[in-house]
């Protein structure tokens, strides 16, 4: 796998001494899921995700170039202080400097720099949804604009599609799903033969006209658990090496997004709502089946499944659920129906969440610069 492309030229940082980059980056929400990894961030079976909106994670670098004295680049654990809603987070720190050091050959300019990394996410915390494909990929987007600034000071000229194809691959390095998080309305990771561009190392738009039932599809999330993760995802993907059903899996994960490739461009909402609810419940089945086992769902998610077939087969509205790697529940229906969808939702599931918590999202566009707030 040729990765030459990523490798940055040699940047002159003595004219950019103390700099600041934000970006807003959104989470993503996986149809066909990504389960399964090898070294270093490579998916074992391609993914394909919406891009979300009102879930994102807003960051700001603050590059301060290294002083004269102190030239001979540290190490990055002395030289990286990460800050999550104004507070210190060392706790958060290994996974950045991992992170760091996977990317320090694609961006050899960044030794250079002490780098402060301020974040908050527009959800809470504490909610259960997942922050490191956001995160990841605000932090690399605000280090491709550190990267864009220290070309243009050389009269290199870094284009848009290098810029995002980047961002996505360095996010991949800090968080698989990160890769999708760049760019919208539909994302998809991994080589697969039939998505034209589609590669391993970052993630591509989906290539083909999505079909306007999809335009504006919701996500509401309800925050059924809003505890810490009994099972890391990086643990979770290290039980699918020796899983006996994993071969198949993953066959199985390239013929879905065949399909569904097909669902987005037709409009077909029955055979959308198949592959999308199998696909979450193939996630947690492979959990379930891997050894050492667990489960992620809660009886309220079940609860929750439950209604939600009920409703659908009463009303033949086309809502679906899917699952991540937590007992949160993200229902996906189209613009077309929100009103009845929604009135559901509050009258008949929120009782199922912790504080009655849930988020209303949609399908949204991808990561952006934000004039720094530094
Ligand atoms: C279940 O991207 O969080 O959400 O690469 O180890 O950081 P790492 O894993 P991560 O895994 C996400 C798994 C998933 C499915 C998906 O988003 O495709």
């Amino acid at each position: 796998m040729n990765t030459n492309e990523f490798i940055s030229e040699n940047l002159d940082t003595s004219n950019l001494k103390t700099v600041s980059f934000t970006s807003k980056a959104p989470s993503n929400i996986a149809l066909v899921k990504y389960w399964g990894k090898e070294k270093v961030q490579i998916p074992k079976n391609t993914s394909i995700s919406f891009t979300l909106n009102a879930c994102f994670t807003l960051t700001t670098l603050k590059f301060t170039k290294n002083s004269e004295e102190d030239v001979l680049p540290k190490h990055f654990y002395k030289n990286v202080e990460v800050f999550f809603e104004g507070k210190k987070k060392e706790d958060f720190k290994p996974k950045i400097i991992t992170f760091l050091e996977r990317i320090e050959k694609f961006c050899p300019y960044l030794k250079q720099y002490k780098i402060e990394i301020n974040s908050r996410n527009s959800f809470p915390h504490s909610s259960g949804i997942a922050s490191s494909a956001s995160g990841f990929a605000a932090i690399a987007h605000c280090i491709m604009q550190l990267e864009k600034e220290l070309s243009q000071i050389l009269n290199i000229k870094l284009n848009d599609e290098l810029f995002v194809k980047k961002a996505s691959f360095l996010a991949r390095l800090g968080s698989g799903s990160a890769s999708r998080s760049l760019e919208g309305e539909v994302v998809v990771w991994g080589s697969h033969d039939k998505i034209n561009g589609s590669s391993d190392l970052f993630g591509v738009k989906f290539p083909f006209k999505l079909h306007e039932n999809f335009k504006n599809y919701h996500d509401t999330i309800l925050l059924v658990d809003k505890g810490e993760k009994q099972v890391s995802s990086t643990v979770g993907h290290n039980l699918m090496n020796n899983h006996p059903f994993a071969e198949q899996r993953f066959v199985q994960a390239n013929e879905n997004i065949n399909k569904i490739s097909k669902i987005l461009q037709n409009g077909n909402l029955e055979q959308f709502i198949n592959i999308v609810e199998s696909e979450a419940l193939i996630l947690h089945a492979m959990m379930m089946t891997s050894n050492p086992y667990f489960i992620l769902m809660k009886p309220n998610t079940l609860k929750i499944i439950n209604e939600i077939w009920r409703f659908r087969k009463e009303t033949k509205l086309p809502i679906c659920f899917t699952l991540d790697a937590g007992a949160n529940v993200h229902i996906l229906f189209p613009e077309k129906d929100r009103k009845t969808i929604n009135d559901f939702i509050t009258n008949e599931l929120i009782q199922y969440c912790q504080n009655k918590a849930y988020i209303c999202d949609r399908i949204g566009f991808g990561a952006n610069a934000i004039r720094s707030i530094l």
